[in-house]
This record gives structure tokens, sequence and C-alpha cells, in this order.
């Protein structure tokens, strides 16, 4: 069906919905709807709403699909793959006014919050209850619960306690049809047919509308220790990344950073760690538990697989201040590399082992396509995240060969036995290279579950399909 522009019918059956303070009209301030953190993209939407309710979320689906406007679902904004730009106008559904914690069940460690609640802000309220919910973005002072479901987030602690599919038991979605549906139940086992939450989790908005999630929680575990270890490669450093899950270790955190990252967080925001000058790489490994000679005993035993695998130097934080400033540097890496070069953001993942051949394939079809990365990530998930910096490269390259680039990136990440994102999700941008993993039957089965959800296609379109 043919996308319908909202007409002014449309816009007063949406004003019957919603009062007017929860519209946002093109002769308010629509700017910060227009673009999210990916690249400098920039697409209008028609109308922006803010519902406070799961009925006014309903009626406006239900409104939508019956007159075929697209509708573009958001959070904060701090995707990077484009899932929330409104590529095709219509309607933006921000979910940021939903943001209540309506429960925390410490009987069952569980959180029942609605989708527009800030991930540091439900991470705050359960530590004030002894109790961790370790989904950990980057971006945790500002993206929402809805949005990290959308993308199947994850963040550095994944390598301990799985990613964000772990942690949520059971979703309140609405269908494009206006009807609201549980997905499954709040328990942690689930035998029961399909399981529709997990179909939800990662499906970037195409298929319906998060209005609530109950979350599993774990115990908080009391204390964190924090080491930096350099290496004169970024191959030593990934070859160590195996090697410390080899030996039986099980870090909360363990972090890749090449050198050229944590001097751009330097140069651009003046947070600086000591580095030996012949390191290359370096790894930022937490160990978290209840009893200080527990944790002291894990680090040694990762310093011996450290100093077996060439680490030039370690440093070890045991302190909460110092532990946030290295913490701190290792998040402003992509707002800084973002904020002061034009760039590009790919999201491998390969398993963990093959991280030695991905990295050092990336700098070589850099080499080739004259694009400088700069490399970074959860490297205990396997997941690296690569900047390509435009910098010398000609605007004809850069929009154009690139893409040529990018594509062997791809094409390495599945040959090593990977997938294109780990954590960032298809989006906009990456859609384009969904055929390097997937073939015809793969991508037409996950059409036909769209199909079955979103038979008018108004949900999110554009997005993860080309
Ligand atoms: C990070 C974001 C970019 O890990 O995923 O910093
Ligand atoms: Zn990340």
């Amino acid at each position: 069906m043919a996308y319908q522009e909202i007409s002014a019918t449309v816009l007063n059956e949406i004003r019957a919905i919603l009062p007017e303070r929860l519209i946002v009209t093109p002769s308010a301030d629509l700017e910060p709807y227009c673009h999210d953190q990916t690249e400098d993209l920039r697409f209008a939407p028609e109308l922006v709403v803010l519902p406070e309710t799961v009925e006014q979320v309903a009626a406006l689906l239900k409104l939508c699909h019956a007159q075929c406007i697209p509708v573009t679902p958001r959070g904060a904004g701090t995707g990077l793959s484009g899932g929330s730009l409104a590529v095709h106008g219509g309607l933006m559904i921000s979910m940021e006014r939903m943001n209540r914690i309506i429960s925390i069940d410490t009987d069952n460690l569980q959180a029942y919050v609605e989708p527009g609640v800030i991930t540091g802000v439900l991470q705050q309220a359960v530590a004030e209850k002894g109790l961790l919910y370790p989904i950990d973005p980057a971006s945790k002072g500002s993206c929402q619960i809805g949005g990290n479901i959308a993308h199947g987030s994850g963040g550095p602690r994944v390598v301990k306690y799985g990613t964000i599919r772990e942690y949520v038991l059971n979703l309140q979605v609405v269908l494009p049809s206006g009807d609201v549906i549980w997905t499954g139940a709040n328990t942690i086992k689930y035998a029961s047919g399909y399981n529709l939450t997990q179909l939800f989790i990662g499906s970037e908005g195409t298929l319906g509308i998060v209005t609530g999630a109950v979350l599993k929680l774990v115990p908080r575990p009391k204390q964190t220790m924090l080491m930096l270890a350099s290496f004169p490669t970024n191959e030593a450093a990934c070859r160590t990344v195996s090697a410390i899950f080899q030996a039986g270790q099980t870090p909360s955190a363990l972090e890749f950073m090449e050198r050229r990252a944590v001097e751009w967080v330097s140069q651009y925001e003046g947070i600086t760690v000591d580095m030996p000058p012949d390191a290359q790489a370096i790894l930022l490994i937490e160990v978290d538990g209840d009893r200080t000679d527990e944790l002291f005993l894990q680090c040694e035993q990762i310093n011996a697989v450290l100093d077996a695998h060439g680490c030039l130097d370690t440093l070890l934080a045991d302190t909460a201040s110092h532990q946030e400033t290295l913490w701190n540097m290792r998040r402003r890496i992509g707002p800084s590399v973002k904020s002061n070069s034009v760039y590009k953001e790919e999201d491998t993942v390969v398993p963990r082992a093959r991280l030695p051949e991905l990295i050092a394939g990336i700098k070589a079809i850099g080499a080739t396509y004259g694009f400088e990365s700069v490399c970074y990530g959860h490297a205990g998930d396997g997941n690296l995240h690569v900047n390509i910096i435009k910098g010398a490269m000609n605007d004809h390259d850069w929009h154009h060969r690139l893409k040529d680039g990018i594509r062997e990136i791809f094409t390495l990440a599945v040959s090593l036995g990977g997938t294109l994102s780990g954590e960032h999700g298809i989006g906009w941008v990456q859609r384009e290279y969904m055929l390097i993993k997937y073939n015809e039957l793969q991508l037409s089965l996950m059409r036909g579950i769209k199909q079955v959800f979103d038979p008018h296609g108004i949900m999110n379109p554009g997005k993860i399909y080309q």
C-alpha cells in the first residue's frame, strides 16, 4: 500500500487522541527529532507525538494502520544505525514521557518499567535496593530502555551477564492494529510456544511498540576491580582476550581500545591514561564479586595470562574514582570521534577467538581503500566497533568507493563466523549489507514475520530491509 501523508482530517483525529501539549508540530521545534547519533543523517517527521498512556499509543497505531501512515517509534535518539530516523516522514511516536519505573519486585528480582525510562536511572534505582541491571550501553545517561530493547543492547558487561535478551522477561506491546498484548510471562523459564518476547527484542520498532517491560535483575556484586593492560600490537591484545577465558576466567568486562582511540579521547576530552610509549593497544579488564581476596586472586590469575601474552604493563584501579576515570575514557571514545570528525561507525562481531584476524583484516582493508579507522569495543564478546574517519579521503571516495570497503569489512566478519552488528542494529545505514549475511530465503522468512504483525508496513519502514 502507498504511504499517506498526515492530512488535516488525520491531524484532527490525532488531536482527539492526545492533548495539544503532547503534539509537536513543524511550527514548534521538530529539530531534536530529525536526527539520532548516526553520522550526520537528518530526516524530518511530519509530526511528533509524545503519548503518556498505552491507550494513546494503541489509538495512534490503529489510526496510522487504517490510514497507511508511516510510524517511527523513538526512544532517546542515541542510536548509531539510524533506527529512529523518520526516513519516510509520517508520524514519530516518542516514548520519552512513558518513563515510570512502575515497580521493583525484590521478592522475584524483577523491575516493571515503561519504555522511556533512562537506562542509568533504572540502574541507580535498583542499585539502591542492592540489585544490578547489567545492561550498560555507553549512552546509559540518556538512552532509554525501549530503545535498548529495540536494538538488543549490550555494553561492556555482556561478557559476564549477557545482553538485554537475557534480561527481558515479558513485554507489553501495541501492535499496528491497535491491539495490546503481553508477549510472554514474568518467568525465568519459558517453554510455551514461540517466544514472542525474543522476537520483539532487536526488532528495531518494525513489528510494534513496546509500552511496558518486565526485566530480570540480579544481586549486585559488592566490589569491582579494574585492570588496564597495554600491548605492543592490536593482535597481541586481541589474542589475549580468548586466552583469558581459556584460563577459566570470566571478567565482568573485557574491553579493547587501540592507541588511536585513547589518543582521541585525550585530545578532545582531556581524559588521559598512562600508556607505555610502545603500546599500541589496551585491554580494560574488570572483575566483580563480593570478596576482596577472591578479586585479587582473579586479578593475579588474569595477570599471569597477560604476562604470557606479551603484555607490556598493567595498572590496577581499585578505587571507585580511578575506575570511573577509566570507564569514562572508554565511554567517551565514540562521542569524541563523532564530535570531531566526519565518520561512519560499523559494529562488527565475531566469535571472540577470531578477533585478531578481524582487526588485522580491517586495517588491511583500510590500507587498500585509504581510510583510517579507530577500533574499540567489547572484545570479550568478539564485538568490535569500527569508526571510519573521512580524514583526507576525497568526497567521491567517501560517498561511493568506501561502500565497497565497508562491504569487505562485513564480508570478512561473516567469513570469520560473525555477523553485521553485535549491538547497534541494522537500522537505516546497514540494511544494504544484509545480503552479505542472509540469503533470500532467510530474508523472506523475516519479511514474512513482519507481514504477519504489520500487514500495511507502517512500522518503522525503511529499517532492516531494503
Ligand atoms: C560503545 C558504543 C558505541 O561501546 O556502543 O561505546
Ligand atoms: Zn558498544
